[in-house]
């Protein structure tokens, strides 16, 4: 594991210039900007053919779902944070066509009584799909409404068996420097990790991702298998995971590593508890000219919210 040498902030760059995004539009071979159809998105280097997407696209919108106006597809994948090809929000729109998705394997492996390497085939047969329009809230301040595809984490969980030890569960994504260029840069700890206690990873709520809009992860949204945890800051839901590690004591995560100050383990969605540099209590939604307020936990508390009834979230940020 690669030691970072120092820190930034996630909060690096600003929007492109929707003039930048034109010029940008047509150099991409193939293009086909047909935003009216919702399953089908502009055609970007990244995109992935919908037809290989083997379970059924009209998946069953969950009772969990947002019904606010969703980001559009084109914001939703060309202003991503995935440091591993860049830190720059169009960098993952740009290089993650580098990453090879085939013959994925994610190992659950750990606390469990049967640890288990799955392909994606196997991970798709645990669970219909779901269409889980979310909120996803950045720790920058800004906002997307996003259609996600995938099942709750615990369907994994629970097929793996977690023993009485199992208290934490850790997220690895891949680490290979040929694939992610930004690896080469210490900015952050490498493998990108995270991690979330095991009853926040047991909750409903925690989706296993394996699409967006009707179609497969484009490569820089974490393909082709991601985390998303909807009332937490956007930098706890790990992409492109290819180990799931379950853990008596609390696992390490990148940016807690590398800066706990500003960045805890927990980081749930609150209002009430500034960022050292800048206040967390509004945010702007991708699209929108004005700032609106931050709900606590995102707006998921009555989902959330006893499962820190005993814990000071001031302490605990
Ligand atoms: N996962 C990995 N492996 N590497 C990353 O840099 N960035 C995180 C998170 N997951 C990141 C990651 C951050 S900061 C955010 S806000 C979300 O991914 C962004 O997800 P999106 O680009 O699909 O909107």
């Amino acid at each position: 594991m690669r030691k970072h040498i120092f820190t930034t902030d996630i909060c690096s760059s600003e929007i492109t210039s929707r003039t930048l995004f034109e010029s940008r539009r047509r150099w991409i071979q193939g293009s086909v900007a047909s935003l009216a159809a919702l399953a089908i998105p502009e055609g970007g280097v990244e995109s992935r053919d919908v037809s290989k997407f083997p379970v059924p696209i009209d998946a069953n919108k969950s009772k969990f779902s947002s019904d606010e106006e969703q980001t559009s597809y084109s914001d939703v994948t060309r202003y991503n944070n995935f440091y591993e090809f860049g830190t720059g929000k169009e960098d993952p729109f740009e290089q993650a066509y580098r990453l090879k998705t085939d013959a994925w394997k994610i190992q659950v492996i750990g606390e469990v009584s049967r640890p288990k390497t799955f392909d994606m085939d196997d991970v798709l047969r645990l669970a219909p799909i779901e269409e889980r329009i979310y909120r996803l809230r950045c720790v920058e301040a800004w906002s997307m409404v996003i259609p996600w595809l995938g099942f709750p984490l615990s369907k994994l969980l629970n097929a793996v068996q977690p023993t009485g030890n199992a208290r934490f569960v850790q997220f690895v994504s891949l680490y290979d420097e040929e694939q992610m260029p930004g690896q080469k840069s210490p900015v952050l700890d490498w493998p990108y990790t995270e991690g979330l206690r095991i009853d926040e990873a047991m909750n409903p709520l925690t989706l296993l991702t394996v699409g967006l809009y009707g179609e497969v992860l484009p490569n820089q949204n974490g393909a082709p298998v991601r985390i998303v945890v909807p009332w937490k800051y956007g930098f706890k839901s790990a992409k492109s995971i290819v180990t799931i590690r379950v853990t008596e004591k609390q696992p390490s995560s990148s940016w807690n590593l590398a800066n706990p100050k500003e960045y805890g383990f927990y980081s749930n969605v609150n209002p009430n508890v500034s960022h050292p540099r800048w206040s967390q209590r509004r945010e702007r939604r991708i699209g929108d000219f004005l700032k609106r307020d931050t709900l606590m936990f995102n707006g998921y508390s009555e989902w959330v919210e006893s499962l820190y009834r005993n814990l000071d979230l001031t302490k605990h940020f």
